[in-house]
């Protein structure tokens, strides 16, 4: 086996764990949790959740970014930024992006007190609020997920140029 099948076995893997965990706050974690009658326990079980979440997806993260930039490097394709028929190599590039500066910049740095006020002060308009943004975050990765596979697996965007 070679260095860069290892690389997207590792690819691979954290996407899964990292895409499928969000879809899982998204879609069956949040809704729940917005049905609670308590907002003192709807805050403390979503933050409980959340916590431990958070420390996957930073690994998850970390280890998708690591094995995607080691595959451009150990194949030659940065090249292929500068092709609008990879566009999905920009996506996957934004998606990763953006996970990373939230989850290792804004998260540590304000975002987690933000919440924790927020929510106090109003439960529904702040679960609503983290719901959609949860929502925007899981379309853009999964429509990323399913370009990137194809993209991979040989189909040509925009004629392949
Ligand atoms: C810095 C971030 C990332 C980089 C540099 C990167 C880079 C790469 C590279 C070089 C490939 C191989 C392409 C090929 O074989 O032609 C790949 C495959 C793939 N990536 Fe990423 N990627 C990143 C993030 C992501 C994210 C966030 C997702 C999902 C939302 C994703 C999903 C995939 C999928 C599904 C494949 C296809 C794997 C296969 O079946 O061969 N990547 N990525």
């Amino acid at each position: 086996m070679d260095d860069v099948a290892i690389a997207r076995g590792l690819h691979l893997l954290g996407v899964v764990v990292w895409i499928g965990g969000v879809s899982m706050v998204t879609t069956v974690i949040l809704p729940a949790v917005r049905r609670f009658k308590n907002p003192q326990e709807q805050v403390a079980f979503f933050e409980a959740v959340e916590s431990r979440f958070a420390w996957q997806a930073r690994f998850t993260t970390l280890l998708t970014g690591l094995s995607g930039f080691y595959m451009i490097y150990a194949l030659g394709l940065w090249e292929r930024y500068t092709c609008v028929a990879y566009f999905w190599m920009h996506m996957m590039t934004a998606v990763w992006f953006i996970f990373t500066v939230v989850l290792f910049v804004l998260e540590p740095l304000f975002l987690h007190r933000w919440f924790l006020r927020r929510a106090t002060a109003d439960p529904d308009g702040t679960f609503r609020l983290v719901q959609t943004l949860h929502r925007v975050l899981l379309t853009v990765s999964i429509v990323t997920l399913f370009a990137s596979l194809l993209g991979a697996h040989g189909v040509e965007f925009f004629g392949g140029t």
